[in-house]
C-alpha cells in the first residue's frame, strides 16, 4: 500500500521527538517535511532540533522554520521545566549540519501542499500559528489539504497549563480558533484522550533494547519528561500527547470520535479553552473522546522497536 504523505508542524520537545521518530519508522507514512514553531522551545531551537532528528534518523525531508511569536498575544515563556533547556531533556548544544528550507513555514506549506494537492495530511503538534498564517496567506489551501490531525485542546476535560487550557491552544488561542473554524476536516487528538495515554518507563527501556540507536535516544530524553510527570501525577510515566496524533493517522480505529463545532476562548481567565461552539455555521471537528490505551501502547512499541531497522535500510539503500 502507498505510504500516506504527511507534514508535521512541531515544537520539539520530547513528545514531539518521539512522534517524529515514530513517523520516520512507520513504513505506512512518508514524512514530506517538518515545519517548526515556538512552544516547548523558541522557534530557532525547534528548527535546530527538527533538523537534528532528521539527521539522526538519516531521513531525507524538508525542514522549514516557522513563526517567532503568536498571532496576537505576547509569547509565553517556553516550558523548559517540562522539556529541558534545549527541548531534549538534559541534552544540550544540539548542532545539526544541514540548513533549513529558505522559505518560512506557511509559504513552504502552501507550495508543498499544492504540489501534492489532495494527498498530504497536515499534523500540527504544537501551537497553531503557522497553520493560521497558512490560511491567511492561501485561503484556498483548505481545498488542497487531505485533512488535519491536530494534537491540541481539552474539550470535555481540564487543561494542562490552566484548568481550562491545553498548552498548544494556550500558546496561541487566536491561531487555534482560526484553524478550528476553517472549512477543512480536522481530527482533534486532545487531552480528552492523550491524558489517559500514560506509558510507564519500562516501555522505553524495552524500545531502547530493540532499537539501541533511535530507541536509546528516546529512552535518554524521556527520563527528564518522566521526572516532570512523577511530580505532577505521582507516577513514573510519560503522557504520550504527540505520538497519539501520529497513531490517529494510521491507526484511527483505536480512537472513538464525536463531531462538534468548536471555538477557542482568546482572552480572560479561560484563554486557550476549547469549547463547543454555538455558531452552527462552524464546520464540526472530529473530537477524539476515547482511546484503547493498550492498543496504542502495542502499536507505538511495535513501530519504534523497528526504528533502527528502518534506519539501516535508509543508510544502506
Ligand atoms: O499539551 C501537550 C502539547 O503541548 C504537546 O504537543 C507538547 O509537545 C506541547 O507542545
Ligand atoms: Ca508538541
Amino acid at each position: 500500500m502507498k505510504a500516506q504523505k504527511i507534514i508535521i508542524d512541531t515544537d520539539p520537545g520530547i513528545d514531539d521527538a518521539m512522534a517524529i521518530h515514530q513517523a520516520f519508522a512507520d513504513s505506512r507514512l512518508e514524512v514530506v517535511g517538518l515545519t517548526t514553531i515556538f512552544g516547548n522551545v523558541y522557534v530557532e531551537q525547534a528548527t535546530r532540533n527538527a533538523l537534528w532528528l532528521a539527521e539522526q534518523a538519516a531521513y531525507e525531508c524538508s525542514v522549514a522554520g516557522g513563526a517567532l511569536t503568536p498571532l496576537v498575544q505576547a509569547m509565553n515563556t517556553p516550558a523548559c521545566f517540562v522539556h529541558g533547556e534545549e527541548g531534549f531533556g538534559s541534552l544540550t548544544d544540539i548542532q545539526p549540519s544541514q540548513k533549513p528550507d529558505p522559505r518560512s513555514a506557511h509559504i513552504y506549506l502552501s507550495e508543498t501542499i499544492r504540489e501534492n494537492s489532495g494527498e498530504i495530511i497536515l499534523c500540527p503538534v504544537g501551537p497553531l500559528t503557522n497553520i493560521a498564517k497558512l490560511l491567511d496567506y492561501d485561503p484556498e489551501i483548505v481545498n488542497h489539504v487531505k485533512k488535519l490531525v491536530i494534537m491540541g485542546g481539552a474539550v470535555y476535560v481540564p487543561g494542562n497549563v490552566t484548568s481550562f487550557a491545553e498548552a498548544n491552544f494556550w500558546n496561541d488561542p487566536h491561531a487555534a480558533d482560526k484553524v478550528l473554524g476553517a472549512d477543512w476536516h480536522i481530527d482533534l487528538i486532545g487531552l480528552d484522550v492523550t491524558a489517559t495515554i500514560q506509558f510507564p518507563s519500562d516501555v522505553f527501556s524495552q524500545i531502547a533494547k530493540a532499537s539501541p540507536r533511535i530507541g536509546g535516544f528516546i529512552y535518554d530524553i524521556c527520563e527528564f519528561y518522566i521526572a516532570f510527570y512523577e511530580k505532577i501525577v505521582g507516577k513514573r510515566v510519560c503522557l504520550m500527547h504527540d505520538p497519539a496524533a501520529l497513531l490517529a493517522i494510521c491507526d484511527r480505529d483505536i480512537f472513538t470520535f464525536q463531531n462538534e463545532p468548536l471555538s477557542v476562548i482568546v482572552e480572560g481567565e479561560e484563554v486557550g479553552n476549547s469549547i463547543v461552539s454555538e455558531n452552527m455555521l462552524r464546520r464540526a471537528v472530529s473530537v477524539a473522546v476515547g482511546v484503547d490505551v493498550d492498543a496504542a501502547k502495542k502499536r507505538f512499541m511495535a513501530i519504534l522497536a523497528q526504528a533502527d531497522t528502518a534506519f539501516d535500510k535508509r543508510v544502506n539503500s
